[in-house]
């Protein structure tokens, strides 16, 4: 699958080398090709293919997003047209002290999809710290998989995705409609809280049992 990153931070070039490794072709959409974190990522993952965001975009089916929260709609603007595209919102709004960065009055991800409106906004990779999709192991469960929880309102797009988590060794669980994402939020947050804040470090993550 031709897939792009707008982001090759922590979580950026940890998935996109997750991913080149399961031989996709993975291009970075860079603003600026020379930038720290292109080198980086590409210093670690030579199969990345770097290219300006509008060529990086153009072929791609699935871009993922995992730029700062506030940078979003600028990073977006920059790319060109996203329609029909299926875009991978990586990203958390946070506020001070660990708040949502919206005020909980509306996901991050809805604000997302209303830059992209002709978009498929989906969800994913976000209850997590980069720790967890750089090495997602946990051994001793059996054939209990950690849960990648995912929320999007295109059931087709949400299906791409899912293949994807499993590819990368997740459940993806579908929680329902973007507006969920609000709620994956908030699960970020009390993750970073956990992790992070409390001190429990970055070696955890969530499954779901079921009967
Ligand atoms: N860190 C985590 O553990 C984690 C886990 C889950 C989700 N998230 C979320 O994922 C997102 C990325 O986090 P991160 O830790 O990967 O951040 P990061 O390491 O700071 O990387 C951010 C990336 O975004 C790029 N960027 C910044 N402003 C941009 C703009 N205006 N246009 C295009 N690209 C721009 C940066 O490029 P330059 O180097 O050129 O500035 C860099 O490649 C955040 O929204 C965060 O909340 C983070």
């Amino acid at each position: 699958m031709k897939i792009a990153f707008i982001g090759i931070g922590q979580v950026g070039s940890t998935l996109a080398g997750q991913l080149v490794a399961l031989d996709h072709t993975v291009t970075i959409a860079a603003r600026n090709p020379n930038s720290n974190s292109v080198k980086t990522a590409l210093a670690k993952y030579p199969a990345l293919q770097v290219a300006s965001p509008q060529e990086a975009i153009a072929p791609s089916e699935v871009i993922f997003l995992a730029t700062p929260f506030a940078a979003n709609q600028t990073a977006l603007a920059e790319v060109g047209n996203l329609s029909g595209k299926i875009l991978i919102d990586c990203t958390n709004p946070v506020g001070a002290n660990l708040t949502h960065g919206l005020k909980s009055e509306q996901s991050g991800s809805e604000l997302v999809q209303s830059f992209v409106p002709d978009a498929k906004v989906v969800k994913a990779f976000t209850i997590y710290g980069f720790e967890n999709f750089e090495n997602n192991t946990y051994p001793g469960y059996g054939n209990l998989k950690p849960a990648m929880l995912i929320a999007g309102n295109d059931t087709t797009a949400k299906q791409v995705v899912s293949n994807l988590c499993q590819q990368l060794g997740w459940e993806a669980i579908d929680v329902g409609n973007l507006s969920m994402s609000l709620h994956l939020e908030h699960m970020t947050l009390l993750w970073i809280q956990m992790a992070r804040v409390q001190g429990r470090g970055a070696n955890f993550v969530w499954a779901m049992l079921k009967r």
